[in-house]
């Protein structure tokens, strides 16, 4: 695990003007991929890699931020990888360009998630382009407030075929999913393996932490075991939020997870669009893998629970941190 990133907060001020001023193929479409690093990520790694060519953009997975205590099988990688394609394509049809997407393209590089060739159209903007400026990970405590039927309905409408879109609103089963996470959080924290590598994503400034305040963050969780107490803190959160949500499928291979990456982000920004928050929790739920077994039965489905977050109304809280744009592109 290798972290390479300048890190600051100015990747997410984007001049939309700015594009009309770019001449060259090259030009633009590293102006739209600005939009694509604005994706969450787990543990914000980023861990996207974009190389371009005539018309074309190779978007791979950089498999050396992999987490490997948290993320064994890779899942949250490539899901994180599936959030960033939805960015591109919405930010591609916002400047007048169609995007034709082949995933995991044969006999290219191992870490090749998808080739993208653009051809133009007319521009097309919608809420969901706006949304992406606006999205972030909100870790506060929500407010009292439902969401309504309608809501969920636009929000389901974000789910495609193979994917199930489940939404926990009653309290009784919400206590449940609570109780679970803060058993989690403390099976995780037991793992020394595991704070070590939540330890060194803190000390790198993932999580917008500088200087000496990295360096102590670094240290505490790679050496206090503060399982239980990040437990009852969960526990709260998702207590606090009207709405507790569950992506599954039946299918787990590379190919789905870059999916339901793509319809996370698309839930993201749709319920940005509508300020609801969003927060999501894989961490003491489906980075457990009985918790994984455990949640699918608590929904009674066949589907096995991929990425979890809460959903619910709250003051926006501060952007992320991105690395610079330079940083991720690569050589074809
Ligand atoms: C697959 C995936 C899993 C995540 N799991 C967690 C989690 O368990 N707990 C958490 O607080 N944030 C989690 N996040 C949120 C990331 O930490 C967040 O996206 C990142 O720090 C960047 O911040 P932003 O979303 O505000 O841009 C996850 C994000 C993704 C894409």
């Amino acid at each position: 695990m290798t972290a390479k990133y300048n890190l600051r907060v100015t990747p997410w001020k984007i001049r939309e003007s700015d594009f009309s001023s770019m001449t060259s193929f090259e030009e633009k479409v590293k102006f739209l991929l600005k939009y694509a690093v604005l994706a969450p990520s787990s543990h914000n790694t980023q861990l996207w890699k974009f190389a371009i060519k005539d018309e074309r953009i190779k978007v791979s997975a950089d498999l050396t931020c992999a987490l490997k205590v948290a993320d064994p099988d890779e899942r949250e990688l490539f899901i994180s990888v599936g959030c960033a394609l939805t960015n591109l394509t919405i930010a591609a049809k916002r400047f007048g360009y169609v995007p034709m997407i082949t995933y995991f393209p044969e006999g290219l590089d191992e870490d090749l998630v998808a080739l993208i060739e653009f051809s133009k159209s007319e521009a097309e903007r919608n809420e969901l382009f706006e949304s992406i400026t606006r999205r972030r990970t909100n870790r506060s405590l929500y407010e009292d407030k439902p969401i309504s039927r309608e809501v969920l309905k636009k929000l389901q409408d974000c789910v495609e075929a193979g994917i199930r879109l489940n939404f926990i609103s009653d309290t009784e089963t919400r206590v449940m999913v609570a109780e679970l996470v803060a058993k989690g959080d403390i099976i995780q924290y037991n793992n020394p393996a595991y704070r070590k590598e939540l330890g060194y994503w803190v000390g790198q400034g993932v999580f917008g932490h500088k200087g000496i305040a990295a360096k102590i963050g670094k240290f505490f969780i790679s050496h206090l075991n503060a399982g239980k107490s990040l437990g009852q803190k969960e526990k709260k959160l998702i207590q606090s939020a009207p709405v507790f949500a569950v992506l599954s499928s039946a299918k787990n291979d590379r190919e789905i997870w870059v999916k339901i990456g793509e319809v996370y982000e698309k839930v993201a920004l749709t319920a940005t669009s509508l300020n609801i928050q969003q927060h999501p929790m894989n961490q003491g739920l489906t980075q457990v893998p009985e918790h994984r077994e455990k949640l699918r039965e608590i929904l009674g489905i066949e589907e096995i629970p991929k990425l979890t977050f809460r959903l619910g109304y709250a003051k926006p809280t501060k952007h992320q941190v991105r690395g610079q744009l330079e940083e991720v592109l690569v050589p074809w």
